[in-house]
């Protein structure tokens, strides 16, 4: 199956792909050839257990809308609409594909839910979605992977079928019988220098670098310097742990907002941290 994959000039990685991650396909069938649409990947629908595993792992509710990026026949999202009454937009270049998609959700009742385009998955407006779908290849979720960062909400979640991210590791993996399924959680940007006060009139300061959703840094406490022992970023909520040398260490909860990291709990911060000039 894999060879036939190549025969058809498709890039695959051997390391993440399996003959059952494409036991459905059907080469025999319908043709892109004519037309002279290219598709990213080939069309391969997702069984109803992995759509389920999926959904679950997205923790998908009736306040989401989920993007199928390569909707196939609409069956992740006419799924979540009818057993989650969430709303879903389906992308998909193969015009066949998004009859198939409208008849289906015709069929189930959810097309007041459910909303079907013929499109390019790298070209769509992908800004309202809470939940992205994919059953893509490595290699084009690794080209879509900057648009996700950039466009999406943070806090938004994407799951996948089969295939990852490259370097850039899932907050969350499981196995559907010999499948793995990917979450990732979009991390807010929060690389640079960040100072704000507490309610005991001291000052802290952080100096932050980022890699996705892995933080790591510098802390002082009034200008001395101290340790930050952690830090834990889940979409726009951040955790940072400071700790000097002769004190407890001291945790904040800090939510990312446009230009600030306000406090999420307590009462010890007493401004939102800002953005300040590195020294
Ligand atoms: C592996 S199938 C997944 C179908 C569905 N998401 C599922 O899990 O059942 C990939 C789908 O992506 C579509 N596709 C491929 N390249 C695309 C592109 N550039 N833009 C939009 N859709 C594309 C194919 O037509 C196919 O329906």
């Amino acid at each position: 199956m894999i060879d036939e994959l190549r025969d058809l000039g498709y890039e695959l990685n051997d390391y993440s792909l399996s003959d059952s991650d494409f036991r459905d396909l059907d080469f025999d069938g319908y043709s892109t050839e004519d037309s002279g649409m290219i598709l990213d990947v080939p069309y391969v629908p997702s069984d109803e257990k992995i759509v389920h595993s999926l959904l679950d792992l997205a923790e998908v509710t009736n306040e989401d809308t989920l993007y199928d990026l390569g909707c196939g026949d609409g069956r992740i999202l006419v799924a979540a609409a009818l057993e989650r009454n969430a709303h879903g937009v389906g992308i998909d270049i193969d015009p066949m594909r998004i009859n198939e998609a409208i008849e289906y959700a015709g069929h189930t009742g959810v097309e007041h839910l459910v909303h079907f385009a013929e499109a390019d998955l790298m070209e769509v407006d992908i800004s309202a979605a809470t939940v992205v779908t994919l059953y893509l290849l490595d290699i084009v979720n690794i080209k879509l992977r900057p648009r996700l960062l950039d466009e999406l909400q943070p806090g938004t979640r994407v799951v996948s079928h089969a295939f990852n991210m490259g370097d850039w590791k899932p907050d969350q993996q499981q196995r559907c019988g010999s499948i793995n399924l990917y979450k990732w959680i979009i991390p807010a940007k929060v690389a640079g220098n960040w100072e704000w006060q507490t309610s005991k009139g001291e000052t802290y300061r952080v100096e932050l670098k980022q890699k996705y959703q892995e933080v790591t840094g510098k802390a002082w406490l009034n200008g001395e310097v101290a340790q930050l022992k952690s830090a834990l970023l889940s979409g726009d909520l951040l955790e940072l742990i400071v700790q000097t040398e002769s004190a407890r260490p001291v945790s904040f909860l800090m939510r990312c907002e446009l230009k600030q990291l306000v406090a999420a709990e307590g009462n010890l911060q007493a401004t939102p941290a800002l953005k300040v000039p590195k020294r």
